[in-house]
């Protein structure tokens, strides 16, 4: 048996930092938000990678990029990606390697004049961030069809932009149908962005398990006044009774468990002066649990709390959901291929848990899917910190190289 075809890391190494800098900051983070003018600059980028290495290339209706390679057979394809998009001011890993990875292996294939069996399909999810448009995973929800096209074009971002017309400002609305494709298998590439490999020092996470996540919007109305002339006891102040709701996270996160996450990421008063009480405010709530639950009840228990303080400080409480994504397991069978695809490498490999939302879990409704992590320097991602190294990054690429071969051959 000869050595195992590998991809060419210093190329995969040499576009993640090129990749990096489309919205680039100096501190080494990134802000590519879904559908900015950096995300059309990353999406002009890797079209024109794709179309280098002769994919057929196709935009579908809500502008995933989608890669084709034929097989031998017609059969369905095995797909794998991740996503272009970024938080603001996140890491240049988080799902530009999975991109850059899939892209890779595919060239990898060329080069090396390998055919596979079943077609092989590459990925780029539009918005899987939920940064500047909720729901996340927004691309691979209309993929599958669990979210209409109309539906997704119509979303409102938080900065009050509407996702079909910054679609086609960036000239990505696409024409390839959403929910026409069934692939075979998925497998999605990731940094893991959480400690576990790093401290165990391991160097492949095979994800069995994602994690279960629920956004929410929480808008309080109470009278703007005076900050001197107002009595303390008189107000109706709903910045207070948002940073009530704030701070209880932590508690309501303590009662449920060391699995369970409670996030509050944003908050916004108006008017938003220094000697106003606050008349409104505004703040998101982001609930994780593998569990779903205990995720149902983390959200029973928030929900009783907002009450509660709404009551106390005569407030008004309205409460908008933004996403609700049940955990997902993986599939088992694809899972051992991510395995066996490591040990033929000679790599150290767990079973691990994600905290992340990812596409995959998305995918994994419909089809066989499993995801493949690699080690984040001191679990630091969404920051400009997040790094991984290129031997991690170069042994990430490999897996999934092995894997999609076992998958497709
Ligand atoms: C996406 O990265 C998320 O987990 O929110
Ligand atoms: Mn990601
Ligand atoms: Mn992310």
């Amino acid at each position: 048996m000869g050595a195992p075809l590998t991809v060419n890391a210093s190329r995969l190494l040499r576009r993640l930092d090129e990749l990096g800098r489309l919205g680039g900051a100096p501190d080494g983070g990134v802000s590519r938000l879904a559908l900015s003018d950096e995300d059309k600059l990353g999406r002009d980028r890797l079209v024109a990678w794709m179309n280098e290495i002769g994919l057929d290339v196709r935009i579908d209706q809500v502008g995933n990029l989608l890669g084709f390679r034929a097989g031998e057979s017609d059969e369905a394809p095995v797909l794998f990606g991740s996503h272009l998009d970024s938080v603001r001011a996140g890491g240049r890993y988080d799902g530009a390697y999975g991109v850059l990875a899939a892209l890779e292996v595919l060239q990898t294939l060329q080069e090396g004049g390998v055919r596979t069996r079943r077609p092989l399909l590459m990925a780029a999810f539009t918005n899987e961030e939920g940064a500047r448009y909720a729901p996340d995973m927004q691309g691979s929800l209309a993929f599958v069809g669990d979210l209409s096209v109309d539906e997704a074009l119509a979303v409102t971002g938080f900065d009050g932009s509407n996702f079909g017309e910054e679609l086609r400002r960036i000239g990505y609305a696409g024409d390839f149908p959403c929910a026409s494709v069934r692939p075979y298998a998925c497998v999605e590439l990731h940094i893991e962005q959480g400690p576990v490999l790093e401290k165990e020092g391991i160097c492949i996470g095979a994800v069995e398990a994602i994690i279960g996540i629920s956004w929410q919007e929480v808008t309080l109305r109470g009278a703007a006044n005076h900050a001197g002339t107002t009595p303390m006891d008189l107000r109706r102040d709903a910045g207070l009774a948002a940073a009530r709701i704030a701070a209880y996270l932590r508690d309501l996160a303590a009662e449920l468990g060391p699995d369970q996450r409670a996030t509050c990421g944003m908050i916004a008063f108006r008017p938003n002066v220094i000697n106003v009480i606050p008349g409104e405010a505004r703040l998101s709530v982001d609930l994780r649990n593998p569990d779903e639950a205990v995720l149902r009840q983390a959200e029973q228990r928030l929900a009783a709390f907002i009450q509660r303080v709404a009551a106390e400080e005569r407030v008004e409480a309205e409460t908008r959901r933004l996403v609700y994504v049940a955990p997902a397991r993986c599939d088992p069978d694809v899972v051992a291929v991510i395995e066996a695809a490591a040990a033929s490498l000679g790599l150290s490999c767990r079973r691990m848990t994600s905290g992340a939302g990812h596409d995959a879990q998305i995918l994994a409704r419909r089809f066989p899917t499993a995801m493949i992590f690699i080690p984040s320097r001191g679990g630091v991602s969404h920051s400009p910190a997040e790094y991984s190294s290129p031997d991690d990054l170069a042994a990430g690429a490999n897996v999934l190289l092995q894997t999609v071969l076992k998958l497709a051959l």
